[in-house]
């Protein structure tokens, strides 16, 4: 396993797989790599013949209140997590070989899809994703690129935006891992009290109880609202509890397959989670 920090550099290590027409394999993801990463990786290394892996905090997707100074890094321990499960060459640029010294006067937003769930609290996010990602499809140039379902509405955001401008790339949506009690791995947990831990895994049961609840009969709106009192009463503050159709349309009662969002706060982090509920099985 080869670790580039420089365009160039990539470039020299990918250029032999892409003259033999090798199929390239791409998880973006920003470091502090635990099973859920490791699962993305995983997966491209089955259908891919060379998995790169891309370690970035990228500034621009940070709001001025969020956690980029502090949002933790982790090179070493990542490098020898990514070398078990088969990562080829692991791309961990500086911001200054991203983003480069001249003012960047290019954005890419999606619309419509970016302006609720996690976009209203979150203004600019998506476009500092889609930014980002783009950068980063054009220097690695991979054939498929792997997302996880934990960022339901950034895997969302992604194939829309492929979709929309022709990249040339297969978006796949992996699902979401999750801890043995139910919460889905995020390198946010570690911010979590140990009391504040075990409380975590409610957001899960609220989401497998609404399910359960919608099976029965009992109308979105009141599950919806029932998930938000479950988790009020346990103590989150809540920020959204939501229920979509798979391409993130509004939907008003249980009449086809819907995910439900939830997106709240234990404390100062910010969980969330989310459940694909399927209206035939
Ligand atoms: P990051 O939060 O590091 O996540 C990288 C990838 O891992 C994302 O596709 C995310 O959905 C996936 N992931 C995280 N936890 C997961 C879990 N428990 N189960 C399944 N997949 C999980 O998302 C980002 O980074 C950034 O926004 C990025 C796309 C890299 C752009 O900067």
């Amino acid at each position: 396993m080869k670790t580039e920090t420089t365009i160039q550099g990539l470039s020299a290590s990918l250029s032999s797989a892409r003259q033999s027409r090798k199929t390239i394999g791409f998880v973006p993801t920003m470091g502090n790599l635990h099973q859920g990463h490791l699962n993305l990786v995983r997966e491209a290394r089955k259908i891919c013949d060379v998995v790169v892996v891309s370690i970035f905090v990228n500034p621009i997707q940070f709001g001025p209140n969020e956690d980029f100074d502090s949002y933790p890094r982790t090179l070493e321990q990542d490098s020898n997590l990514l070398a078990d499960v088969g990562c080829d060459i692991i791309f961990a640029p500086s911001v200054e070989q991203m983003y480069g010294k001249n003012k960047r006067l290019t954005t890419i937003s999606v619309s419509e899809i970016t302006n609720d769930l996690c976009g209203a609290q979150r203004p600019g996010h998506f476009d500092g994703v889609a930014v980002v990602v783009t950068k980063l499809f054009n220097i690695v140039q991979p054939n498929f690129a792997f997302f996880g379902q934990k960022d339901y509405q950034q895997l969302a955001v992604i194939k829309q935006m492929v979709q929309d401008l022709n990249m040339p790339i297969e978006v796949i949506g992996v699902p979401i891992t999750r801890a043995e009690d139910g919460l889905a791995l995020s390198s946010r947990n570690g911010y979590l009290s140990e009391e504040h831990r075990a409380t975590a895994p409610a957001i899960y049961k609220a989401l497998k109880a609404a399910e359960t609840d919608l099976k029965n009969g009992q109308a979105l709106t009141d599950v919806l609202a029932q998930i938000r009192a479950d988790l009020t009463a346990q103590g989150f503050e809540v920020d959204y509890v939501e229920a979509r159709s798979p391409m993130l349309q509004t939907v008003e009662q249980f009449d086809q397959d819907v995910v439900l969002f939830v997106a709240a706060k234990l404390g100062k982090t910010r969980l969330i989670d989310n459940l694909q509920v399927s209206h035939s099985a």
